[in-house]
């Protein structure tokens, strides 16, 4: 085995026991120049020696909702408003109703298609390839869920779990690998924790309502019902931010918004539910849920975190407001401790890592046009591989779809293909996109301040 150190390498993501490094296993023989790459995670104990990373404070580029028949539609029909839930709310009502969205592989399309709107809406404003250059200076294309378990994975002691990535044009897309093994394992759940889940999809409907500050009252339901729950009914959000020198598109459901909606992220609200707090050990335990909670909101910018305190049994105890970039100071210097910046500074890493040896082995063997299709597995309490995937590896991958790897067809023609000849050739390295009537774009550069910590 074949070890180097990554001369860039911060050092404060050092271990003292384990020095962060670069493995470089040898490959198979006709794939000789591939390697797989390890990264360690950053100590846990200060970040007082790391040089803070910005993260920009998130601009919605659009929201878009995907209707009780699960098509997707580029409108706010899914959205819902914030009300108080009824004390005492049996989060149990409903659950015999509930119609569950089936397990499925997280594929990236919805948010692909929402990008190709955002691309058209760039070229309709800006002239014909502006949306393609908008594109070329996203480093990241992924769901908000990916990003969260990328950013809170050094303190994830227990969950694994594996990522595919591909990168086209010099954005990496990243989505969540689900085997149809771990699939059928997760539509298998028991009794006990369907209905468990059930209680936080319960809480969502008892504190939202169709209409903003008005409870709903439907015929044959308890006041303040927003209506029995269908999982395949979803609003979600997509956002641009930047993390460190690394631009992101994510998309992410929201559960719903207090007051009237104007288009931005900051009356976006959060619902979550949790046990009780009995004790000191309850106390710990949910504030190490709160990295989870915090990290899930601040990535697409939603300011309110409104969370439920159940019984066992599913009956609503109480319910408090957290403010999103408070989080940090409730936890510090407490049992559940745990620090964002230390958080930041590894997706930084990451993500810088990432890139370059995606973009330094792009192209498969098999074809230079083709995307390499790589494997990314973080491993609970020890770090990162990055690994390309093989023929058989790929063709699981694109479960036997029309797919570039798990890139739908249509989209990787859509941005694959250079720009068109009147516009500057493809290049590698981001350019910003600056053309003469780019105001927009420059309008939302210039509102973003950082995204506090
Ligand atoms: P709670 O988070 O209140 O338990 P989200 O809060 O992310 O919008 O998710 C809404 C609900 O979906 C969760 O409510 C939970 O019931 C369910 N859910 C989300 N992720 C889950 C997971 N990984 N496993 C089981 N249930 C999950
Ligand atoms: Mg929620």
């Amino acid at each position: 085995m074949n070890k180097r150190r990554l001369s860039e390498s911060p050092e404060p993501h050092e271990r003292p026991a384990k020095r962060l490094e670069i493995e470089t296993t040898g490959s198979q023989p006709e794939e000789s120049s591939v390697s797989s790459t390890s990264l360690a995670y950053p100590s846990l104990h200060s970040s007082t020696s790391l040089r803070p990373v910005p993260f920009q404070q998130p601009s919605s580029l659009l929201t878009f909702s995907y209707n009780p028949q699960r098509v997707m539609e580029f409108t706010n029909s899914a959205l819902r408003y914030y009300i108080d839930p009824p004390p005492g709310a049996d989060l149990r009502y409903g659950y015999e109703r509930w119609i569950k969205r089936p397990e499925e592989k997280s594929r990236l399309d919805g948010l692909l298609r929402a990008i190709e709107r955002i691309m058209e809406k760039a070229d309709t404003s800006m002239g014909p390839g502006s949306g393609k250059k908008w594109l070329r200076d996203i480093a990241v294309v992924t769901w908000r869920g990916v990003m969260t378990k990328i950013l809170t994975a050094p303190y994830e002691e227990r969950d694994g779990c594996e990522f595919n990535a591909m990168c086209v044009n010099g954005t990496i897309y990243l989505e969540e690998h689900l085997t149809d093994a771990r699939l059928a394992e997760k539509e298998d759940i028991a009794p006990r924790h369907r209905q468990q889940t059930y209680y936080g999809y319960s809480f969502e409907s008892w504190c939202t309502s169709s209409r903003p500050g008005i409870p709903e009252q439907i015929d044959g339901h308890p006041r303040g019902w927003g209506g029995d729950v269908d999982t395949n009914v979803q609003w979600c959000s997509v956002i641009k931010t930047k993390l460190g020198d690394n631009r992101l598109v994510v998309g992410g459901e929201v559960d719903c918004v207090r007051g009237e909606y104007q288009g931005r992220t900051d009356k976006l609200v959060e619902l979550k539910t949790s046990m009780s707090i009995r004790g000191p050990e309850d106390e710990a335990r949910f504030e190490k849920k709160l990295l989870k909670f915090y990290m899930q909101s601040f990535l697409l910018g939603v300011p309110e975190i409104v969370v439920g305190f159940r019984t066992p049994a599913g009956r609503l105890t109480t319910t408090q407001v957290f403010k999103t970039i408070e989080i940090p100071r409730l936890v510090r210097g407490k049992p559940g401790a745990w620090d964002p910046q230390i958080c930041l500074s590894w997706g930084q890493h990451f993500l810088s890592t990432l890139k370059s040896v995606l973009s330094s082995q792009a192209a498969s063997s098999e074809s230079a046009s083709t995307p390499r299709v790589w494997r990314v597995s973080l491993r609970p309490r020890d770090g990162v591989t990055i690994t390309p995937l093989d023929a058989d590896g790929v063709k699981e991958v694109q479960g036997g779809e029309d797919r570039v790897g798990f890139l739908p067809k249509w989209y990787y023609d859509l941005v694959s293909r250079p720009l068109s000849s009147s516009s500057s050739p493809v290049v590698t390295a981001p350019e910003s996109p600056r053309r003469r009537d780019d105001t927009t774009l420059r309008a939302q550069q210039a509102s973003h301040h950082g995204w506090n910590i």
